[in-house]
């Protein structure tokens, strides 16, 4: 099932996606790509990018950012403290942000959103504070616009944010114990009011959900939206 919105996304395994964007920009969101059991091999070590997104400080969200972010030196996007963390790994070009701000990077605009998570970066010397976890609403440079979740509960504002920037297509956790699980997802899916959804952050471990059936059952009702399953290492266009 293609999206027919000139921007591309490849689901490298848990939470780790490339997109390509209408203008030929490819970003990284969540880069985990040497020690994420669902990243394929071919993908351990992507080539340059032109911005990394990184949503909160855990380690299959943040895991390879320090290696990304030396290929080039491209922006990286994160919390304030995440960002102040990432400096001191040698990071230099870091966009430090907070919940409700917006930033232009790679010639898109890009607003960070709520997220109910954790966000502590286990460091050999302890857990290190780092900043709100969060979402991402990114939109292209054709007006596509996506949001990117992240890892997160369930909770009401999902409204709001389907207000204020009318996302077409939403990343959405579905496998549960750490984020929201497939039937929570779906109710996201309504409140966002989205027509595209990718699910993710789910079958890399056994502790979480392994198929995306029971997401794609109960939105079976909802007008005009695809559930959009894809294998890692697979493309969405
Ligand atoms: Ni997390
Ligand atoms: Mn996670």
């Amino acid at each position: 099932m293609a999206l027919g919105r000139q921007t591309t996304f490849t689901w490298l395994g848990h939470a780790t996606f490339l997109i390509g964007t209408p203008g030929g920009k490819t970003l990284i969101l969540d880069p985990w790509l040497r020690d994420n059991p669902a990243c394929p091999e071919r993908f351990k070590n992507p080539g340059p990018v032109d911005a990394v997104l990184i949503t909160h400080g855990h380690f299959d969200h943040v895991g390879d950012a320090v290696e990304v972010a030396a290929r080039g030196d491209p922006p990286v996007i994160g919390a304030f403290e995440l960002c102040a963390w990432l400096e001191g790994r040698g990071v230099r070009n870091t966009v430090g942000m907070n919940l409700g701000g917006a930033t232009e990077v790679a010639g898109l605009r890009v607003h960070m959103v709520r997220a109910d998570h954790g966000s502590g970066i286990a460091t050999d010397s302890g857990m290190v504070y780092g900043g709100p976890a969060a979402g991402y609403v990114i939109e292209m440079e054709n007006g596509f616009k996506v949001y990117c979740a992240g890892d997160t509960a369930l909770f009401g504002d999902m409204t709001l944010i389907g207000e204020l920037y009318s996302p077409d297509l939403a990343i959405l956790p579905i496998g549960g114990l750490y984020t929201m699980d497939a039937l929570q997802a779906a109710r996201a899916c309504r409140m966002l009011g989205v027509e595209h959804v990718i699910p993710a952050h789910y079958k890399t471990f056994p502790a979480l959900t392994q198929s995306a059936d029971q997401l794609i059952e109960a939105v079976r009702e909802v007008k005009r939206l695809k559930v959009h399953v894809l294998a890692p290492g697979q493309t969405l266009g």
